[in-house]
C-alpha cells in the first residue's frame, strides 16, 4: 500500500485529505503548517480529526509562518478555529517532540523511495526541509501538492492561496528534482460538494455528521466570498494519482513560480505551449518539465467516492 505523508493546515478539505488517506492508503505522519490558521491551531485541528478517527497516526507540528517572515491567514474562508462548522473531540494525544521538517526528513530516510509526501498547505516545511537535508529529493518516491491553478487565481487574481502565503518555499520545491504533481484550483474547484451532498452526510453516522457541518460552514464562505455554488474538495485530490488515478488526468509539462513583487506574485506559470521545435529567435522556452500539471477530473465520480469514504468510515477502518 502507498505510503504517504501530509503535511497540512487543518482546514475543512485538509481533515477531509486526512480521512481520505487514511481510507485508501498507508498514512505514515501528519505535519502542521500555518495556512488556513495559525499553527496552534492547525495542529491542534489535526490532533483532534486522529482523535475523531481513531487514527495511529503521529502528528508534528511545524512552521508559524513564511520563509520571508509575512504571514497571512485564511480565516476568511475557514472561520476563527481553521476547521469551523463542527464541534470536534478533545485531542487525546499531543503532538509529537519533534519539529516537522526533521519528521519529514526522518520518514524519508526511513521509506527511502516508498514515500510520497503531499503538501496541502503552504510550503514551508517542506521547503525548509528540502534545505536542510540535500538528499530528501532523491529519498522520495515523488512529492504530489495541491495549489497553483492553470488558470485563475483564489488569493489574487493569478495566485492560489498555499503558493501565495510562500512563494519561495513553492519555488524550492518546484526546482527540488523530486517527480512532482500539482493538482490546482483549475481541477480541484470543479471537485465541489453540493447542498443534497451535505444531506446525504447529515443522514450518516457521526463522523459523517461531523463531515457534514464542516462541508456546510465551507460551501457557505466559498458562495458568500467566490461566488461558488459547492466547497470544493481541493486537498483530498493530491492523493488521487495513488488511490483512483483514471479520475484525473495530468500533463507533465515545466513550471515555475513568479516571485515577483508585482500583480503576479505566487503565479504558477504552467507552459501549456506544446512547442515543436527547438531555438527560434522569438518564441522563449521554458526550462525542462518538471512537473505533472492537472488538467481534467472526473468530478461527479470523485466526489462520490471522497463521500464513500466519509460514510463508510467505521466499515473501512475496521477492515485495514
Ligand atoms: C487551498 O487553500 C486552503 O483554503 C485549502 O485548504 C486548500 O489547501 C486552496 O486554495
Ligand atoms: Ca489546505
Amino acid at each position: 500500500m502507498q505510503k504517504v505523508l501530509i503535511d497540512c493546515d487543518p482546514g475543512h478539505d485538509d481533515a477531509t485529505a486526512i480521512l481520505y488517506a487514511a481510507a485508501h492508503l498507508d498514512l505514515v505522519g501528519v505535519t502542521t503548517v500555518y495556512g488556513n490558521q495559525t499553527v496552534e491551531k492547525t495542529t491542534d485541528n489535526a490532533l483532534s480529526l486522529v482523535t475523531l478517527l481513531g487514527l495511529d497516526v503521529p502528528v508534528a507540528q511545524g512552521c508559524a509562518g513564511p520563509l520571508n517572515g509575512i504571514v497571512q491567514h485564511g480565516g476568511d474562508l475557514h472561520g476563527k478555529t481553521g476547521i469551523d462548522g463542527a464541534v470536534l473531540p478533545e485531542p487525546d494525544r499531543e503532538a509529537i517532540d519533534m519539529h516537522a521538517v526533521d519528521f519529514i526528513i526522518d520518514m524519508a530516510r526511513r521509506h527511502k523511495g516508498e514515500l510520497v509526501l503531499c503538501p496541502i498547505g503552504p510550503f514551508t516545511n517542506v521547503a525548509l526541509a528540502l534545505r536542510k537535508e540535500p538528499r530528501l529529493a532523491s529519498w522520495l518516491k515523488g512529492i504530489s501538492v495541491m495549489g497553483g491553478t492553470t488558470q485563475v487565481g483564489n488569493t489574487t487574481p493569478v495566485a492560489e492561496f498555499n503558493i501565495w502565503c510562500d512563494p519561495e518555499a513553492a519555488d524550492i520545491v518546484f526546482r527540488s528534482g523530486a517527480p512532482l504533481w500539482m493538482v490546482g484550483l483549475n481541477v480541484t474547484r470543479q471537485v465541489g460538494v453540493t447542498e443534497k451532498d451535505v444531506a446525504r452526510l447529515m443522514a450518516g453516522g457521526p463522523v459523517a455528521r461531523i463531515f457534514g457541518g464542516l462541508f456546510d460552514f465551507f460551501r457557505e464562505r466559498l458562495r458568500e466570498v467566490h461566488g461558488l455554488s459547492t466547497a470544493s474538495m481541493h486537498d483530498p485530490c493530491a492523493l488521487v494519482p495513488f488511490i483512483v488515478p483514471d479520475l484525473i488526468s495530468y500533463r507533465h509539462c515545466p513550471v515555475e513560480i513568479e516571485l515577483g513583487r508585482g500583480p503576479a506574485r505566487g503565479m504558477t506559470v504552467c507552459d501549456m505551449r506544446q512547442l515543436t521545435t527547438g531555438k527560434l529567435e522569438n518564441i522563449r522556452s521554458m526550462h525542462a518539465a518538471n512537473c505533472h500539471v492537472a488538467v481534467g477530473v472526473e468530478a461527479r465520480p470523485l466526489v462520490d467516492h471522497i463521500l464513500d469514504a466519509i460514510i463508510d468510515w467505521r466499515l473501512i477502518s475496521e477492515k485495514k
